[in-house]
């Protein structure tokens, strides 16, 4: 499925949902569309603004619960409040890994207004899977996601 179609299929399954439902709804549907999305979950900025907190995801069960804002890829959009690819993981000196099994990761802020308040995490078993189109999708995603916060 194209990211343009799946955009709509997601904002079509999430609409008058409320944000326990829409959250867990979302995270599966972009791992089961998109083949090269191994682990997908949301992180949310918590009340102190100093860390985040793990939301609902999908793969694997990961120890990284709570991370602290400026540690790990994570850590880093969220200070940065800006999308990041790291097409290889081994690459990133600032990187919290999860699994052995992941290669590649690509986070993006979920803004209310111009505000980080949470991030879309995806890890990929696939080398450099990431592309601008995977980006700018997830952007959009996060976008939707938005009315939540
Ligand atoms: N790899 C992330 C940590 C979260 S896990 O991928 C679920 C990071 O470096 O921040």
């Amino acid at each position: 499925m194209g990211f343009e179609i799946l955009l709509e299929k997601i904002s079509k399954e999430i609409d008058g949902l409320n944000k326990e439902v829409a959250l867990p709804k979302v995270m599966a549907t972009l791992k089961e569309e998109v083949f090269h999305y191994d682990w997908v979950g949301i992180y949310e900025l918590t009340a102190d603004e100093k860390g985040l907190s793990l939301g609902p995801y999908v793969g694997k069960a990961t120890d990284h619960t709570y991370i602290p804002v400026g540690k790990g890829v994570c850590g880093q959009v969220a200070e940065k409040n800006i999308s990041m690819i790291v097409q290889d993981v081994s690459q990133e000196d600032n990187y919290i890994a999860c699994s052995m099994d992941v290669q590649s990761e690509i986070v993006v802020p979920i803004k209310k207004g111009d505000r980080f308040v949470a991030q879309i995490d995806i890890d990929s078993h696939a080398y450099a899977p990431f592309t601008s189109d995977d980006q700018s999708f997830l952007e959009k995603v996060a976008a939707l996601l938005s009315v939540y916060y």
